[in-house]
């Protein structure tokens, strides 16, 4: 499975349960890649979502403890073990590992990020005081490795650059 997450250059991620950053190239790219394809997320991320729901176009599988909390078009986990019995599921059905994208947020990347062989990082130039959510710098982790790295863009003076990590030995999330 892949991770796909935006970082500053202190890898926060959030602040006050909102994105550090709406960067337009950055989010049509997300669409792009995860149009079609199964995204996780926790139930704190989709709230940050338009309407507070779930991402069109995508199958969503939104992680919460909330034995009574139903989202319409998601699909809910209460825990890793029903998710990766949705993941099998999805499996059986065709979709591949590459298909599945962890999207956030911190809780949710620090405990698939283990299952994960990709994560693709969208590395801003910047960095947001009193952020209060990151993402372990992937530079320091022994079992990724960085594959490669984009030019630097820019929009409406925000420079970013994207970068694809590799972790060759991901646990298996297949029962
Ligand atoms: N920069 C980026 O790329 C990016 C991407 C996504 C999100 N974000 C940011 O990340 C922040 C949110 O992250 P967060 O860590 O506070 O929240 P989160 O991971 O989105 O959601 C946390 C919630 O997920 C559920 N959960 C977590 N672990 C679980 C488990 N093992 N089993 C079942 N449910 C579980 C719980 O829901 P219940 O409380 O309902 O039980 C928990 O409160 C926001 O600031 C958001 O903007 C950034």
């Amino acid at each position: 499975m892949n991770l796909i997450a935006a970082v500053d250059m202190n890898w926060a991620i959030g602040k006050q349960d909102e994105l550090l950053f709406r960067i337009r190239t950055d989010l049509r790219r997300f669409k792009e890649l995860t149009r079609d394809n199964i995204v996780i997320c926790g139930r704190r991320t989709v709230q940050t979502f338009p309407g507070g729901k779930p991402l069109a176009g995508r199958i969503n599988l939104i992680l919460s403890r909330q034995h009574d909390l139903d989202i319409e078009d998601a699909i809910m986990c209460r825990d890793q073990d029903e998710l990766f019995a949705e993941l099998n599921r999805l499996n059986f059905e065709g979709y591949d590992d590459s298909q599945i994208y962890v999207i956030g947020g911190a809780s949710i990347y620090k405990l698939l990020m283990p299952y994960c062989s990709k994560a693709l990082i969208t590395y801003i130039h910047a960095s947001v005081e009193d952020a209060d959510c990151h993402l372990p710098d992937f530079g320091r982790l022994t079992n990724w490795i960085m594959q490669d790295k984009s030019e630097i863009m820019s929009e409406n003076s925000i420079e970013f650059e994207y970068r694809t990590y590799i972790n060759p030995d991901p646990e298996t999330w297949h029962i």
